[in-house]
């Protein structure tokens, strides 16, 4: 078993992998920076659009938003669409980052008019800041104590009209309060392979990498609907293509460089595989729960959670059932299982 995790370790990173210095730095130059680059999410980009021109015209900062969704969806790029668009600073930071709710009180009192402070992971803010937070959002004030026992005081301090950008890729557990206090929400889909082509195009062209129109097709159906994918699979088959064949990208590189990577014609990535090859070889194709299931992969429950299920769900590949995770019927015929080990169960 180890000896298998090592092995998939290598081609696991397409999904997995921490970004590096070269990614954070490529991944600032992809950044869609003003609304007409932000390609796709059509009705958030729209509603967006209506509320940004009526905050202009008020001369109003934005009402607070909550942005959710699964990870590598443009997330944390429409918040500096958002500022760049209102012409304001980000202030970024996120919710584990936040340990007291002192760590908040520098932030919020540096804030200028109109300023957005970026959290992201919203759903893992600590209680005690959390409902530090809430006078923040409601009436841009903050309660300080001073003094303690008999002697504390607590004096409000006023502070800049802000608007906070929450990010969460699960809306479901932030608190009623938290919820309540924000103005505007906007849920980020997986992306379709039309927007996605439009992304790798328009990557490729900041990058200078040279790509035809049938290679950015390749790349665009195989990255799992996330433009944080296409990036990332971009630059593996221009990293393949250069090595092994001219350094152009064409359909037949893409497929080769990204078979050598693990991703297979679906997308899917080996981590995906072991997913649905556990359920299926563990758990008879399920009802089965991710604690379980994690546990009996060596797997964090958060990853299946965060980024192995959503898109699973999505290509209809397991469903939810009031017992937990099943596989269906496409899962088992595209990785070519055989149902028997459901069979015994009934
Ligand atoms: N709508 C989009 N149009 C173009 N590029 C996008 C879009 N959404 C995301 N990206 C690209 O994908 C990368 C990951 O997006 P990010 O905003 O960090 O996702 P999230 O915060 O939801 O995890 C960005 O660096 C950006 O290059
Ligand atoms: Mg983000």
């Amino acid at each position: 078993m180890k000896k298998q995790n090592k092995i998939d370790d290598k081609r696991e990173t397409i999904l997995k992998e921490k970004e590096t210095e070269e990614d954070v730095i490529l991944n600032m130059s992809l950044r869609p920076e003003k609304i007409k680059d932000f390609i796709g999410q059509k009705e958030t980009i729209d509603n967006l659009k209506i509320s940004l021109e009526a905050a202009k015209r008020r001369k109003e900062p934005l009402e607070h938003v909550l942005l959710s969704g699964p990870p590598g969806l443009g997330k944390t790029s429409l918040a500096h669409v958002i500022a760049n668009e209102m012409g304001v600073s980000v202030i970024a930071t996120s919710g584990p980052a936040i340990e007291r709710a002192g760590d908040l009180i520098g932030i919020l009192t540096n804030l200028s008019q109109g300023d957005i402070l970026f959290i992201d992971e919203i759903h893992r803010l600590a209680k005690v800041v959390e409902e530090f937070l809430y006078p923040a959002m409601e009436s841009y004030q903050i309660d300080f104590i001073i003094d303690k026992g008999p002697y504390a005081k607590t004096i409000k301090f006023n502070l800049k009209k802000f608007t906070l950008i929450g990010a969460t890729t699960r809306a479901g557990f932030l608190t009623a309060p938290l919820r309540g206090r924000f103005g505007m929400f906007h849920h980020v889909d997986f992306y379709d392979t039309e927007d996605l082509f439009r992304i790798v195009t328009r990557s490729a062209k900041i990058l200078n990498i040279p790509i035809d129109k049938e290679g950015a097709l390749e790349i665009a159906k195989r990255s799992r609907g996330t433009p944080r994918v296409v990036n990332r699979l971009l630059r593996r088959v221009r990293d393949w293509s250069e090595v092994k064949s001219d350094g152009k990208i064409t359909k037949d590189v893409a497929i080769k460089a990204l078979k050598n990577h693990g991703v297979d014609e679906m997308g899917l990535d080996s981590i995906d595989r072991r997913v649905v090859q556990a359920m299926h070889s563990s758990y008879g194709g399920g009802p089965v729960g991710i604690e379980a299931l994690a546990s009996a992969m060596g797997e964090e429950p958060d990853t299946i959670v965060d980024i192995v299920e959503p898109f699973l769900l999505k290509i209809g590949f397991i469903k939810r059932t009031p017992r937990g995770r099943q596989l269906t019927e496409p899962a088992y015929r595209h990785l070519g299982l055989k149902k028997e080990a459901q069979k015994e169960l009934f």
